[in-house]
């Protein structure tokens, strides 16, 4: 935490843990009297939702770990077991399956408001790359709890993805030998995957709390993407963020309940409702959405480059998407940092955002036809956007005027366009 607290322990026993291990006041300071910007919208909600469903999906999963059997002759069973025999069995199991993808939903909204906003931007690039890093143990844990109910897309979605480190010249085949613990997909993967898919969620939360340390210490951005000047610019995190994020929350847990309750299988694929086998390969291999966009890109590339062929092509290019965001807040060299107030990029992260969801459309999609084409010109608008757009753009366009103050500009909105006196715009429920 940065600056000074104004936390005072009132019981005694209070300032007797203060003054050995300070941990109330840290709270306090960080979820109390933080000041956030008076202006965040609900776009600023996302993060607060990831922190609550890594939370739920930590405890559905330890709960179900207590049931399910990682060995490759029992592992489909006791998933069964756990929907039909378990006490709430089937409520943990679909919480977790269908947590998952509202994890993601959230993460994919979290990392947009954050392109859009300029989040990404100094100061704030370590915070940018420890979200990055969040992301991809993100992806790594979920595609390894994909293969633990050993169906049919779990053994081949695990076959398909391990093999693509066969691409790497040289170090491939033994990187792949080292995943499955063996030559190909067996009880051998299983066992290393359920541990590390244990493992996994624990670093992310180890590394959501450097990310919310850092954000501390930068403070948060806002719509208009003006830094806060003053304590006018701000309010208490609590009760105003709380109350925020805690509706946001609400929200979000309504939809997910909804397909918990009504469409639980809506967001997974049926075949891996059949037991594993190896001796029969799904007429279409296709991941859980959420990796549609990366796994479209990774089939466009179906022509040799030179000396690179085309699968270690697809592999470099799929790794490439996700690696270039580090890279992101060098990328973008435009002086302002919101969206709002750069009318000719706004335009192009609207285009950005429609091919990314083309392109999770083109990822399940068969690869034949014209669809492989279409994912290649998906992909090379991708690169573009980061590699030409962001650093071009930036040095060219003219951006709209900022505002003195996020004060000035909530005033503009909400006070003098209603012929409000100042002092009255200025009460904290303009806040958004
Ligand atoms: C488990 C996953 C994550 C959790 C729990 C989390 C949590 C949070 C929280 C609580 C905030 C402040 C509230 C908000 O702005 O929404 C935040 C801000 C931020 N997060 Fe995350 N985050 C996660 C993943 C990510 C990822 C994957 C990225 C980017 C790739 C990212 C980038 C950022 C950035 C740049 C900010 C600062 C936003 C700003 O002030 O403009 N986060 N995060």
């Amino acid at each position: 935490m940065s600056g000074h607290s104004s936390y005072v322990p009132s019981p005694g026993i209070m300032r007797w843990l203060d003054a050995r291990l300070p941990l109330p006041r840290l709270l306090y300071d960080s979820f109390v009297a933080f000041p956030v910007p008076r202006n965040l919208n609900y776009a600023y909600t996302f993060g607060g939702i990831l922190a609550l469903f890594l939370a739920a999906q930590i405890l559905t999963g330890v709960v179900l770990a207590m049931h399910y059997a990682a060995n490759s002759g029992l592992a489909f069973q006791s998933v069964e077991q756990i929907m039909r025999d378990v006490n709430w069995g089937w409520l943990l199991r679909y919480m977790h399956a269908n947590g998952a993808s509202f994890f993601f939903i959230a993460v994919y909204l979290h990392i947009f408001r954050g392109l859009y906003y300029g989040s990404y931007k100094a100061p704030r690039e370590v915070l940018w790359i420890l979200g990055v890093i969040i992301f991809l143990l993100m992806m790594a844990t979920a595609f390894m709890g994909y293969v633990l109910p050993w169906g049919q897309m779990s053994f081949w979605g695990a076959t398909v993805i391990t093999g693509f480190f066969t691409a790497f010249p040289g170090v491939g085949q033994a990187i792949q030998t080292l995943l499955l613990g063996g030559f190909a997909v067996d009880n051998a993967t299983l066992n290393r995957f359920f541990s590390l898919h244990y493992l996994l969620p624990f670093m992310i939360a180890g590394v959501v709390i450097l990310h919310i340390w850092a954000l501390h210490v930068t403070g948060q951005t806002n719509p208009t993407g003006v830094e806060i000047k003053s304590s006018k610019d701000t309010v208490p995190f609590t009760p105003h963020a709380t109350i925020k994020d805690g509706f946001a929350m609400v929200v979000f847990l309504a939809l997910f309940s909804y397909f918990v309750f009504y469409l639980p299988n809506y967001l997974g694929h049926p075949d891996n409702y059949i037991p594993a086998n190896p001796l029969q390969t799904p007429a279409h291999i296709v991941p859980e959405w959420y990796f549609l966009p990366f796994y479209a890109m990774l089939r466009a590339i179906t022509f040799n480059i030179g000396p690179i062929d085309s699968k270690l092509g697809g592999v470099l290019v799929m790794f490439g998407s996700i690696i270039i965001l580090f890279f992101l807040p060098w990328l973008d060299t435009s002086r302002v940092r919101s969206t709002n107030y750069r009318p000719i990029y706004k335009i192009f992260f609207w285009i950005f955002a429609v091919n990314a969801v083309v392109l999770g459309w083109l990822g399940s999609r068969p690869a034949e036809g014209i669809y492989p084409t279409l994912s290649l010109i998906g992909t090379i608008y991708y690169f573009a956007h980061f590699l030409i757009v962001l650093p071009v753009l930036g040095l060219i366009e003219t951006p709209r005027k900022l505002p003195n103050s996020i004060t000035e500009a909530v005033l503009k909105k909400h006070g003098a366009a209603h012929g409000l006196p100042a002092g009255a715009a200025a009460s904290p429920e303009t806040k958004g």
